[in-house]
């Protein structure tokens, strides 16, 4: 395994591996299972794996955590080398965005509701390194967790409208025991409030199976997540929605495939996490 630091290394290799079936996972490093999970996916169906490992300042607010952000690129660097990927891409921020930078990527009508509202400029920040990272890697596949539900379905948008010629692979959520989604900023949590966190997937579960149960309205369905979130002292609910897999517009009955997602604070550390229903045709 090789670490590469300027996008022209990066050049050189994929150059070199014309002929090659290119896999490519971009992270912001601090990997967990769910890293690893892409990253065995992509190992599985390709001659070469690209791993990034970015925190990519365009998409953190001002207010965000981007200079907190967890870092520890040793531990990630093993974790690549024993998941048997090839080349981890490691630019820093100047590399990324050099002087008088000025071209923006956005998608618009998919960025605006969920995670959009809270955060205004993170969608654009995803779509624009993701779309340089493809230019730079041009991977055959990319491969993307279900985690960050709106993250793919914007990413498979942006990649149909600007005839980025990559398959995007949807990858299922990894949790942990207790159902948590594993997420690097998990690692904010303290001990109180990580047993506090469980709230968001138990609120999930409970909301699954009134589905599963026959209820259709969306207000009932949304206040058993509101209910079993407010049982934990810490927590602070960005939003509960319900909307179209697709579309991500919100929907008034359960039809077609629907998208549960929620966005909590947990004292100070937002946590997402969603599924999806088969809704009746
Ligand atoms: P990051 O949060 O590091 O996540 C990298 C990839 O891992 C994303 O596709 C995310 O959905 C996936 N992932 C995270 N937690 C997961 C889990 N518990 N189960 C399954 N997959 C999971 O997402 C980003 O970075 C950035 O926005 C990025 C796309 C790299 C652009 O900067």
């Amino acid at each position: 395994m090789k670490i590469l630091k300027s996008i022209s290394e990066v050049r050189r290799v994929v150059n070199n591996n014309k002929n090659k079936q290119i896999g490519f996972v971009p992270t912001m490093g601090f990997l967990h299972e769910g890293h690893l999970s892409l990253i065995k996916k992509a190992r599985e169906e390709n001659e070469l794996v690209f791993v990034s490992i970015f925190v990519n300042p365009t998409q953190f607010g001002e207010n965000e955590d981007l200079d907190s952000y967890p870092r520890d690129l040793e531990r990630d660097s093993n974790l690549c080398l024993n998941a048997g990927v090839d080349y981890i891409f490691l630019p820093n921020a100047n590399e990324m965005y050099g002087e008088n930078f000025s071209t923006f990527v956005q998608v618009d009508k998919l960025r605006e509701g969920l995670c959009g509202k809270s955060r205004p400029v993170h969608f654009n920040g995803v779509c624009t390194v993701v779309t340089k990272l493809f230019n730079i890697v041009k991977p055959n596949k990319a491969y993307f967790g279900e985690k960050d539900a709106q993250q793919l379905a914007i990413i498979k948008r942006l990649v149909k409208d600007l005839n980025i010629d990559v398959e995007i692979i949807g990858c299922p959520i990894v949790r942990e025991e207790d159902g948590l989604a594993k997420s690097s900023r998990n690692s904010y949590l303290s001990e109180r409030e990580r047993i506090e966190a469980r709230v968001l997937s138990m609120g999930l579960k409970k909301c699954k199976a009134l589905l599963e149960s026959g209820e259709r309205d969306v207000q009932a369905l949304k206040k058993v997540i509101e209910e079993e979130i407010n049982k934990a002292e810490s927590s602070k609910i960005d939003y509960i929605e319900i909307v179209d897999s697709e579309s991500l517009q919100e929907v008034e009955t359960v039809k077609n495939k629907i998208l549960v997602a929620i966005a909590v604070f947990i004292g100070k550390t937002r946590l997402i996490d969603n599924f999806t229903f088969e809704g009746e045709k």
